[in-house]
């Protein structure tokens, strides 16, 4: 990929990251309950997975719940936890029957026992990676990952180049994202991989997202294919 001095690059991102906001506003609208926009949400997060795999993307990375999150009320929280037990425990073969990886990024052991363990197993179930990677960030917070990867940089004991500390954030090995999407209005990271996004392009969709159709996920490229990325460089 020609990524330096403002030549044309991929048409299609090869990591695409995606903020999936807006489920609890999704549910109001329709007088339902907040959990019922996170199971429309999760129904759409499969479908946009399978599309964004048949286009091309190579690495798909889905913040599913930050550490943030985690101070939601404990009806709200235990209604995602169960989502997540239910995805983790059947709902992954479909794409790892494709040859899509998988992978989570974050702190799951901030998370009940058997819902982290169930995410463990379901990630070992993942295909061999011919078809992709699927990172899930659940419980993840990228300051929190950041003072993660400098303790453990600490602990190697000697100083780090870029390189080698990218090695110990938790998406080491990965390409840092080309296009990040954010559903749902909002123009903010949110705690995002704040280190990975240093020259990724971003795409804000006031969609809910469950409302964030295929579509709406081939406009998002579009956009992307259309820009000029420059890394500080010029022509
Ligand atoms: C995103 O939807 C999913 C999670 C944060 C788990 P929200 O629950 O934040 O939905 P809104 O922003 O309240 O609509
Ligand atoms: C970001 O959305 C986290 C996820 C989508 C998982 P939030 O709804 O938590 O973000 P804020 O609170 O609006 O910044
Ligand atoms: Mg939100």
């Amino acid at each position: 990929m020609a990524a330096y001095g403002g030549e044309t690059h991929e048409r299609i991102p090869a990591h695409v990251a995606i903020i999936m906001d807006g489920n609890g506003r999704w549910a109001k609208k329709r007088l339902l309950p907040r959990s019922a926009g996170h199971r429309a949400g999760v129904k759409r997060m499969v479908k946009l997975a399978e599309h964004a795999f048949d286009s091309g993307v190579k690495v798909l990375t889905l913040y599913a719940l930050s550490v943030e999150n985690l101070h939601r009320p404990q009806e709200e929280l235990q209604g995602l936890f169960s989502l997540i037990r239910e995805y983790f425990s059947g709902d992954t073969e479909k794409i790892a029957a494709r040859g899509v990886a998988l992978r989570v990024i974050g702190e799951i052991g901030l998370l009940p026992e058997d819902v982290a363990r169930l995410i463990e197993e379901g990630i070992k179930k993942g295909g061999d990676g011919s078809g992709g990677t699927l990172v899930f960030a659940i419980a993840y917070g990228a300051r929190q990952e950041i003072v993660r990867a400098v303790n453990r940089a600490v602990a190697a004991g000697k100083e780090v180049t870029e390189a080698q500390f990218c090695e110990f954030l938790d998406t080491a090995g990965l390409p840092d994202p080309d296009l990040l999407i954010r559903t749902g209005r909002e123009r903010r990271l949110s705690n995002f991989l704040l280190f990975q996004s240093a020259y990724t392009e971003f795409y804000f969709s006031d969609k809910l997202f469950p409302d964030f159709s295929n579509r709406d996920l081939d406009a998002a490229f579009a956009s992307y294919a259309a820009r000029e990325r420059r890394f500080g460089r010029i022509k």
